[in-house]
């Protein structure tokens, strides 16, 4: 089964968490992993793919323009009935990365995606929107998207197997 990760990453930080998500999707049996720039997409893959995850550094608490800018004109691109999820890097907890998630949830749910994120009631690591890393904790977050993967991973095998 493949799985998408499409992401925006000017210094390199959400592009290092969508590895992490990957390595944790790639834990599940049956499962590969495409990793996309948001410059370099291949199509076919999303098309195959039941889950597409997006990663975005948040830019003045937001998501950043390049990911809004792909919504905006990717409307060719078909994701209805895929399951959808979320990441943000940032600087400060108090930054804004949750409202970057959130934007990016509004245009997964006007796709008609399957909007997941695991939810806090699975347990610890506790992941609310999606998870987040920020400067101050950058290293210690890897674990957070690595579950996070691994749980995408498991709902999709749930799912659609
Ligand atoms: C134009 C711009 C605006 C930013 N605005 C915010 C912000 O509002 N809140 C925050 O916490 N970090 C902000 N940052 C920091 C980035 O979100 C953070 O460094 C992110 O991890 C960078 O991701 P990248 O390495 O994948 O490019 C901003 C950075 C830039 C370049």
């Amino acid at each position: 089964m493949k799985l998408s990760i499409i992401y925006f990453s000017k210094t390199g930080k959400t592009h290092t968490m969508a590895e992490e998500i990957a390595k944790g999707m790639k834990t599940i049996e049956n499962i590969e992993v495409g990793i996309f720039d948001i410059e370099n997409i291949d199509y076919e893959y999303i098309k195959e793919s039941k889950a597409v995850v997006f990663g975005t550094p948040t830019y003045y608490a937001n998501t950043c323009w390049q990911i809004k800018k792909w919504f905006d004109e990717s409307w060719g691109c078909n994701l209805s009935g895929k399951i959808g999820g979320v990441f943000a890097t940032a600087n400060f907890a108090q930054g804004g990365a949750d409202t970057a998630i959130l934007t990016i949830i509004n245009h997964l749910m006007v796709k008609g995606m399957l909007v997941y994120s695991g939810g806090s009631a699975i347990g610890e690591p506790y992941i609310h929107l999606g998870p987040v890393a920020l400067k101050e904790n950058f290293e210690e977050s890897k674990e957070l998207f690595y579950v996070f993967g691994k749980r995408i991973a498991e709902k999709c095998i749930e799912i659609f197997s």
